[in-house]
């Protein structure tokens, strides 16, 4: 079940911000580790060389097999000469995760124009462009998935907080309707591409940068009422977000193209 031996697989945004040996991941981090684990070869890369390189080595130190590479997804040019590394590198593709993204606070008043750009940008043609150049070789191969990881800011909006991020929660609507639209492209030509929907997680970001931003910079108290705000009773982690990538470019989900799964603990559902 959900083997990925022979597989090979680009993650993009392989590091996770926060401290270095910190056990709480990123969710690009968790999904190269579980892709390795399950036999991928697993092409990393982030803008981050250090926390990239934390990745492979604990991939290394698995026993798994990986190589890394320092690139811009923002950046068309870097993301063709990535695309070209990695056929290079591991002779194919497999298999795509577009992670790299992430919010700023705004609302259309008070988020500049530069900002709004960015967060595009960030959020959404990191995604197209992974597809851009990895499509034309998954195209070759006939066969392929790709995963592009959104955010339940994409489907729903809690008035309750009062706070907007209009550039994320756009953006990563567009990356649903990215992945769905591509997906219909490339139905018959063998290639699925689906979204993963992630709610609120506990990932370094949580400490790292909201504790600051809309924390109060009180971390345990950010993190306890993130917990009460889900269904479920608490935060996923990035491991919650790697399963559902994994099932979702592994064989076991052959018939599945054009959808999303939503990991959220019940929170998009239960919205008042
Ligand atoms: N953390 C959450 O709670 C949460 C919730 C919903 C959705 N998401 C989404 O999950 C994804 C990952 O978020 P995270 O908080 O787990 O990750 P993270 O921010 O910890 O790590 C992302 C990695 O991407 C790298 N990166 C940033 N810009 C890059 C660029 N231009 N090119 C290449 N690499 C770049 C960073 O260096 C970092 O190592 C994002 O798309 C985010 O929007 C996260």
């Amino acid at each position: 079940m959900l083997n990925m031996t022979g597989k090979v697989a680009i993650v993009a945004g392989a590091g996770s911000v926060g401290t270095a040996g910190s056990k709480i991941w990123g969710n690009g981090k968790a999904a190269a580790v579980l892709l390795a684990r399950q036999g991928a070869a697993v092409f990393l890369l982030d803008i981050n060389e250090d926390a990239m390189a934390e990745t492979k080595a604990i991939i290394e130190s698995e026993g798994g097999t990986c190589a890394t590479h320092r690139c811009d997804m923002m950046v068309a040019a870097d993301v063709q000469e990535m695309v070209q590394a990695c056929v290079d590198r591991f002779k194919r593709i497999d298999i795509l995760v577009n992670n790299v993204g992430g919010s700023a606070p705004g609302d259309p008043v008070s988020m500049s124009e530069d900002v709004w750009d960015r967060q595009i940008d960030f959020n959404l043609k990191t995604a197209f462009l992974g597809c851009k150049y990895v499509l034309p070789v998954m195209l070759e191969q006939g066969r392929g998935a790709i995963v592009n990881i959104a955010s339940v800011a994409g489907m729903r909006n809690d008035f309750r907080s009062g706070r907007s991020h209009v550039g994320y929660s756009a953006s990563k609507a567009g990356v649903i309707q990215l992945s769905r639209s591509v997906a219909g492209t490339y139905a018959k030509k063998g290639i699925r591409v689906n979204t993963v929907v992630p709610g609120l997680m506990h990932t370094p970001l949580v400490e790292y940068r909201l504790a600051r931003t809309v924390g109060g910079n009180d971390p345990q108290k950010l993190i306890d009422a993130r917990n009460e705000a889900v269904p479920m009773g608490h935060m996923g982690d990035s491991m919650d977000v790697a399963h559902a990538v994994l099932f979702l470019v592994s064989d076991e989900a052959r018939f599945i193209t054009a959808t999303e799964i939503v990991v959220d603990g019940g929170s998009t559902a239960f919205m008042p």
